[in-house]
């Protein structure tokens, strides 16, 4: 069974190869490497010692998505190419839009030409906004308060309409919470451009000392110890994730939402100490005004994607640290293969 993964070069595209190839799937990945290194999938084929069909190609470019359904027998597609950087959106949000949403819609139409109508979609928690309380579940009303959740929220209200058009559709959508980790192999990981705007890879970067000190957003917030509290959830219990999500499809129709979250929130400052105990290393912070835009606490209920897919998170904090911190140690420069001139 052949499944196509766009933006499979990607931070979780590339550990959800790793886990389709170990389950016997075959791989075909589109990705224009606009914010990924062709690299990691070298590493996944030496992870899995499996190959990978890859294709250069936007989602936006129609012909090229065109000849990967020609070439390949397509049986389901995870979405997961897309633009993610919230603070960028708010500065060039066409380019989110069209990116995104476009991107999607051209993803769609290329699926439908070919028959292929089963979808697993990479949304967010971010979708839900400013929640009324917590824990979260699905039944929240969305209210995303940037132009990247909004751009998840509409491809959500996309995709309710085109199963409801066409009811032969079969449709996942995942609300990942935060992913943070890594592969335990320590060979494949995130890799940010420039300096990380998400807590865990800053904080990676602080104990391999390539950043000074981190500043934390806020310790004033009413949560037990005054700052954020998210849901983290290891990576790799996200892709697999993706492949019950998977089986769901392939042996259902309809259009669901499941929040992917461990369920349990862990503040700022517990994450230093987490990391700190895992890596051995001191992560310097000073403490900052709040980051405009956050929230207090934000966790889920995951007791949806438990009963209908069969899904539970795994692994816990500690693990989450080691690998991030694995990944970070043995790869300094990320996927950067630093070439030293004699
Ligand atoms: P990532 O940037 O590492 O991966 C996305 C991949 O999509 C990249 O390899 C990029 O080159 C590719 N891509 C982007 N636009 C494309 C296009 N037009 N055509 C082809 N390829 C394109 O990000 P990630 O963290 O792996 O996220 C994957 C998905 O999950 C994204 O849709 C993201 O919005 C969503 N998501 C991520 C997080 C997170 O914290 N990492 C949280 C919630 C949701
Ligand atoms: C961010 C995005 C969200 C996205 C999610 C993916 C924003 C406003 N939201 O959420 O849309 O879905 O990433 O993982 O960017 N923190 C610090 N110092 C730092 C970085 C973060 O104190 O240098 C704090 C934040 O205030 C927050 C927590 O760490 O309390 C987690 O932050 P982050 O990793 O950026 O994730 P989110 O804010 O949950």
């Amino acid at each position: 069974m052949s499944i196509l993964v766009t933006g499979g070069a990607g931070y979780i595209g590339s550990h959800t190869c790793v886990e389709l190839l170990n389950a016997g799937y075959e791989v075909v990945v589109v990705d224009n490497l606009s914010n990924s290194k062709l690299e990691s999938l070298s590493r996944v084929k030496e992870i899995t010692g499996k190959d990978i069909t890859y294709y250069k190609v936007d989602i936006l470019d129609r012909d090229g998505l065109e000849t990967v359904f020609v070439e390949n027998s397509i049986d389901a597609v995870i979405h997961l190419a897309g633009l993610k950087a919230v603070g960028e959106s708010v500065q060039i949000p066409l380019h989110y839009y069209h990116n995104n949403i476009t991107g999607t819609v051209i993803l769609c139409e290329v699926m439908n030409k070919y028959g292929v109508k089963k979808l697993v979609f990479s949304s967010s928690a971010t979708v839900y906004g400013i929640p009324k309380s917590v824990p979260i579940s699905e039944d929240f009303p969305l209210g995303p308060i940037n132009p990247y959740g909004r751009t998840k929220s509409m491809i959500e209200e996309i995709l309710r309409d085109l199963y409801h058009s066409d009811n032969k559709w079969s449709i996942s959508v995942l609300r990942y919470f935060n992913p943070i980790g890594a592969h335990q192999s320590g060979r494949i990981g995130e890799d940010p451009n420039g300096i990380p705007n998400n807590l865990i890879p800053y904080i990676t970067q602080v104990a391999v000392g390539k950043l000074k000190e981190l500043s934390v957003f806020g310790n004033d917030y009413p949560t037990r110890d005054g700052s954020g509290i998210r849901d983290y959830i290891h990576v790799v219990d996200l892709a697999k994730g993706h492949l019950k999500a998977l089986q769901r499809i392939l042996t259902n129709t309809g259009v669901d939402s499941y929040n992917l979250g461990t369920g349990i929130g862990y503040s700022v400052l517990e994450m230093i100490d987490a990391f700190e105990k895992a890596s051995k290393k001191k992560v310097f912070y000073k403490v900052v005004e709040r980051r405009p835009g956050d929230i207090a606490s934000c966790y889920a209920d995951p007791q949806k994607a438990k009963e209908e897919l069969d899904w539970v998170a795994e692994k816990g904090i500690e693990e989450m640290c080691r690998d991030a911190w694995r990944w970070q140690e043995n790869n300094p420069t990320g996927y950067e293969v630093k070439v030293l001139v004699k």
